[in-house]
This record gives C-alpha cells, structure tokens and sequence, in this order.
C-alpha cells in the first residue's frame, strides 16, 4: 500500500508500516479461485485424512499459548543483555514472523468463509485457529515494547497476491514446512545453549512448530490425493516454489546475522540445516529436491544475497543513477535465479504412507 521503506523500528507507526510494507522478501497475502478450490477431492486419502482431522479437533495445544509467570522477567533480563542493532533485528524478526503467521491466518479463514466442501471448509477453521493464536502470541510480545501491529488495519490495506489454487498448495505447504524446520532448529539449538536464549518466545517454539508440521501434512495429503499435481508439467512448478521459497528465506536470513549469532547459530549452516530437514520432509510429497548442499547451489544463494544489499544500496542513493543500478541489479538477480532454475534436481520416490512425525 505504502511506498515508505522502514530501515528501523522505532515505533508502533514503524513496525505497522514495515507489516504492510511489500517487497521481494517480505511475507505476502494471498487470495485464490474459491470455487476451484470447493472442487478439490480427498477421498483416495480419506483413511489418513480422518485420523488428521481427528488430530486437530483434540486440540493438542489449546492451552500452549499462554504466557507463564517466568516470561516478564526473562523479556527484562534478555533485552537488557542486547545491542541496539541486535534488538533491531529481533524486532525485525517479530514483525516478519508476525505477518507470516497473520498471512496464514486471513488466506485460510478467506477459504472457509468461501467454500461449500466440507473437507477443505473443516480444515480451514482448524488452521485458522492455530495461525490465529500464533500471530496472537507474537503481536503479546510486540506489545511489551509498545510496538503492537493492528491486525485488522494489517488485513485491510496490505497487498494481495493472487495465486491458483496449485500454487497455494505448492507454496503453503512449503512454508509450512520450512516454518517447522526453521523453529525445531532454533528450539534444539537453544536447548542446548539456554544462557543464548535471549527472549522466552524460543521456550514455545517445540509445540509452535508441530501445529506447523501438521499444517503441512494437510497440503501433503491434498496434493497426494490429487496425484496430477505432482506430475507432469506442474513438476517444473514444484521446481519453481521450492527455489523460490529457499532463495527467499536466504536473503531474508543474511540481511540480519546478528540474530543467529546471539543463538550461536552461523546464518548460512542454519539455512542449510533447514533445507535439508525441509528435503527429507518433501519426500513424502515431492517427486523431486533442489541439490542445496551443491557448491554451484550455494554460490548461487550469496549472489542473490549480495545482489539484494546492492540493490538496497542502489534504492537509497535515489536518482537516475539509483534507479539504473536498481535495474542492473535486477537483470542480475533474475539472471542468477535463471540459473539456480536451471541445475539438476534430484529424483525422489514418493513415500508409500503419506503421513510423517515431526521427527527432527
Ligand atoms: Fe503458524
Ligand atoms: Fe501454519
């Protein structure tokens, strides 16, 4: 909506402005063919999606968000130990993570407001519930710092992108799984080092990720009951969604290392530990897997790394000399993508059972 760039979060206007701010990494809103989607059967899984189901109505995590007596005193303490950029980029950190889960939360209760079929109208409520409270838990811990996101004013004036029904599977099924994988190595990491855990947010993120993991498992078992969609042509979109998920969470990871490093983490071995837990996920649904531990892959991931701060650079300095180098950086960024497209992937079997556990 707004073309103001937040470079800070200083204020409540601040970190509202950076929610509805849309650029190349910044998590988006999407809206989708309703009635396309009202058609879509799971009956070849009907066994494995009723057991799901069932999962989700006994509500494993009804009482999981809430805040206990220990978390004011650790936000104090923890916040008192971080460095102005730091908390910046934690900031940040809660602003994206927020409107990632509030993306969620709107494009799935728009489904169930929108659909008739009763498999995909029960599924929607239960996800809508689940990103609801997520989004919720996170906005407390934007609040503590007066620097609460209006959630309402947030779904009424940020973009919506418009994606088929196909690309809304490929896509959320995705970030569901990258959502798991990225907070379980965050958790075991900080398990193992709790002098790093600077914030009490990390303490909830074990049953925070399993509602993800089983968010995923949903869109898992509408594309398996839908084989068409992993076959053929659409085997080029899966292609497509899986580089560009990764290339995203890369930049949007490197443009604030500082926040691994407070956890111990190395930015680039924490991506690259959650595309593999990512890959070994997708066997349960995807034909085929990026080779993201290839020198060529990685090579690929700091050029579009180094591109986007170019371009930032580029976008500050302003003028028609801004503007153009913006414009090379573009042509160079897309060319770099072009490439990474273009390396060998690797063939998967599909697992007999769809349904996995959140091993990890
Ligand atoms: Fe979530
Ligand atoms: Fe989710």
């Amino acid at each position: 909506m707004t073309a103001t760039v937040v470079h800070t979060i200083e204020t409540a206007e601040d970190a509202n402005k950076k929610a509805v701010h849309d650029d190349m990494i910044s998590p988006r809103f999407y809206t989708t063919d309703f009635a396309a989607m009202d058609r879509i059967s799971v009956e070849p899984v009907r066994a494995e999606w009723d057991r799901m189901m069932a999962e989700y109505e006994g509500d494993n995590n009804h009482d999981h968000f809430q805040r206990d007596e220990a978390f004011a005193g650790e936000v104090a303490a923890g916040m008192a130990s971080l460095s102005p950029e730091m908390r910046q980029e934690f900031m940040d950190f809660l602003v994206s993570s927020l409107t990632s889960e509030f993306s969620g939360c709107v494009l799935y209760n728009e489904i169930r407001k929108n659909v008739t079929n009763p498999d995909i109208k029960q599924l929607m409520t239960y996800l809508a519930r689940d990103e609801s409270r997520h989004a919720g838990f996170i906005n407390l811990s934007l609040r503590d710092f007066n620097l609460g996101i209006d959630l309402g004013n947030l779904k009424r004036t940020k973009k919506y992108t418009f994606f088929k029904p196909k690309y809304i599977y490929y896509a959320t099924y995705l970030s569901e799984k990258i959502g798991y994988a990225r907070y379980i190595t965050i958790f075991r990491q900080l398990e193992k080092h709790p002098e790093k855990r600077f914030h009490p947010i990390f303490r909830w993120f074990e049953l925070w990720c399993n509602d993800e993991f089983r968010h995923g498992e949903s869109f898992a078992l509408i594309m398996r009951a839908n084989p068409k969609l992993l076959s053929g042509g659409n085997k080029l979109w899966i292609r497509f969604f899986l580089l560009a998920v990764y290339a995203t969470m890369y930049v949007r990871d490197h443009t604030r290392p500082m926040l691994h490093e407070a956890m111990g983490l190395d930015s680039s071995e924490y991506d690259y530990q959650v595309f593999r837990i990512t890959t070994e996920i997708t066997k349960q649904v995807f034909p085929l897997a990026l080779d993201t531990d290839h020198p060529d892959f990685r090579r690929g991931l700091e050029r579009l790394f180094a591109l986007s701060q170019a371009m930032a650079k580029a976008k500050a300095r302003g003028g028609v000399v801004g503007k153009l180098q913006q414009g090379v950086c573009a042509v160079k960024a897309a060319a770099t993508f072009a490439r990474l497209y273009l390396m060998p992937v690797i063939q998967q079997d599909l697992s007999p059972q769809v349904r996995m556990e959140p091993a990890w």
